[in-house]
């Protein structure tokens, strides 16, 4: 149990009508150890009791000091100017420090057993390229999903591939104008995207390549099999190098189950939607309206008859449902899709489902490079791989001129490097737009990944100097305690960061680790402590920092190397 937890169980009898759990939510850490470890602001209570802060600080301070259970975790418990503060004992803080140590899992839980997330993630376009936008898609919804894995959940990753549109009708008819075989074979995704490109040009000249298109994508819904070929022969093709970004940052997927999967499910959420009086014809088209609710219609097929990108998601919606029953199903994409997920989300709630509840949208912001916008159409994209192979040579230039004789360079400098994009990708609140500048994202000695992976290392490398240690004892340094006390946060942070699926509470909250150990390092000798048994407990401090760092890197995406 950690120190909040206990400090809650002590007030919960002298506080009437609040649990344990809400009694912690109203727990603080002072930024100031000489405020307590722990305080209670009890102008939080003061509206209830109806009493001033200080005479109910008094008064509670009172009634735990009666509990003979409060010298087992703290020395102090203070009333000073309406807060009370706990102050925890060095003897809680060393089993908490061997605590940590001894737990190579540290941060985990159960608390998700027999519950299964559904998380939606990376799902990119097939014949486009994988650019910076997607990444974020992809980092995010990895991160949420380790995260929840950490906390005991199943979890289902899904690859909703978008791979079933008009656009493909686009696409067969440019490649059966323009297209070369060999060309896209060697050349993929670039090759695809430029005679998609073209297509919208010459399209521009004549309107008739629409009709075109539209042709070829409805002779693809009805299973035509030259066009079908084709579109394999796409979908294969994109894969293959989107699975080579995938394996670079560590992304991996139960199911790629994408949009096309869907295509003969799309009839029966129709017929649904018509027997439930839902749809309203418009134009030739039908759409269910949502005006009611402040939103303008979802569109359910179009007047050709094609089922679009909302149809597809309902019926996906559906068969996860019934597929994992999941607890949650969470979708990852940029903040410009919110209305769209708003939208569908309210159609299956008005289609009488009460799981309708379970589905959530995690929204982030755009990512401009150097300032510059990235756009999509135009094929003026800087491909993800180009950013990675980047950032890896970078790396591995900074690694030979400080550390030319380091082991396996090129597979550290590839951690380094994709971490330093991953890390930089997770570093703000997911909502924020993103601005990449190399020199931010590499920089070892900034709040960057480079920084959190060569503290571990740092970790990594005093622990095989030490060999194998002993014992150690109590804390007495400021340093320790704070370092100790910052590690010991690590199993809400994680709670916090799934709570609120936002990975970057980790990130931040490791940088605040490598802070803490720093100043450690740099006040209290390690290996050249004065006794052995001081030496013994810096090592264990040591320990539990490289724990937590790997694990919290783990979380977010990154790898751990032990040599930098
Ligand atoms: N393919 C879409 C895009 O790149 C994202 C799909 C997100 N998932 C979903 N179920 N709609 O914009």
């Amino acid at each position: 149990m950690n120190q909040k937890a206990e400090a809650a169980k002590l007030l919960k009898p002298l506080i009437e009508g609040k649990d344990e759990a809400e009694i912690a939510e109203m727990l603080e850490y002072p930024a100031d150890r000489r405020m307590g470890d722990i305080a209670l602001p009890c102008f939080k209570l003061s509206k209830v009791l109806r009493k001033a802060p200080p005479v109910i600080a008094n008064d509670l301070c009172d009634g735990v000091l009666q509990n003979p259970d409060s010298k087992d975790t703290f020395d102090r418990i203070e009333s000073v100017n309406g807060y009370l503060n706990f102050y925890v004992s060095p003897k809680a803080v060393a089993k908490n420090l061997s605590e940590i140590s001894q737990n190579e899992r540290y941060g985990s839980s159960d608390i998700g057993k027999g519950r299964t997330i559904v998380l939606d993630y990376s799902s990119p376009n097939i014949a486009k390229p994988f650019h910076i936008g997607h990444l974020r898609s992809t980092v995010i919804g990895q991160s949420i999903k380790n995260i929840h894995k950490f906390c005991g959940y199943e979890c289902v990753g899904v690859n909703h591939l978008g791979d079933w549109g008009t656009q493909f009708g686009k696409l067969i008819c440019a490649y059966k104008k323009w297209g070369n075989k060999e060309e896209i074979e060697t050349r993929g995704i670039k090759a695809l995207t430029e005679i998609y490109v073209r297509f919208h040009e010459e399209a521009e000249k004549d309107p008739s390549l629409e009709d075109e298109a539209r042709e070829m994508f409805a002779r693809l819904e009805q299973g035509d099999e030259e066009c079908l070929e084709l579109w394999k022969w796409f979908v294969d093709i994109s894969l293959a190098e989107f699975r080579k970004v995938y394996e670079l940052i560590g992304a991996d997927f139960e199911s790629y189950k994408g949009e096309s999967f869907y295509y003969d499910k799309t009839d029966a959420v129709v017929s649904e939607l018509k027997e439930k009086n839902m749809l309203v014809l418009d134009e030739g088209a039908y759409i269910v309206p949502l005006d009611e609710y402040g939103m303008p219609p979802c569109l359910i097929l179009k007047s050709d008859g094609s089922t679009i990108y909302a149809t597809r998601d309902i019926a996906a919606a559906k068969y996860r449902k019934e597929t994992y029953d999941f607890d949650k199903c969470i979708y990852v994409t940029s903040a410009g899709q919110s209305l769209h997920f708003a939208q569908f989300f309210k159609v299956i709630e008005l289609m009488g489902y009460e799981w309708a509840k379970d589905l959530v949208h995690v929204p982030f912001g755009t990512v401009s490079i150097d300032g510059a916008k990235l756009a999509t159409r135009t094929g003026n994209v800087i491909l993800l791989e180009d950013i990675f192979r980047e950032a890896t040579e970078k790396t591995l230039a900074i690694i030979n001129e400080k550390n030319p004789t380091l082991e396996d360079k090129e597979e550290v400098a590839s951690a380094v490097g994709v971490g330093a994009v991953i890390f930089h990708d997770l570093s703000n609140n997911r909502i924020k737009d993103i601005n990449f500048i190399w020199d931010e994202v590499l920089n070892f000695d900034g709040n960057t990944g480079p920084y959190v992976q060569y503290t571990y290392a740092r970790c990594c490398g005093i622990l095989e100097k030490a060999g194998s240690y002993g014992k150690g004892g109590l804390l007495t340094e400021d340093a320790e305690y704070n370092i100790v006390k910052t590690l010991s946060l690590f199993p809400e942070k994680v709670e916090q960061a799934r709570r609120e699926l936002e990975p970057s509470v980790i990130s931040r909250y490791l940088l605040d680790v490598c802070q803490e150990f720093n100043r450690f390092y740099h006040d209290c000798p390690v290996l050249k402590a004065e006794n052995e048994e001081t030496r013994n407990t810096r090592l264990d401090i040591v320990k539990a920092t490289g724990i937590v760092l790997k694990n919290g890197l783990g979380l977010i995406g990154l790898k751990a190397p032990k040599n930098i």
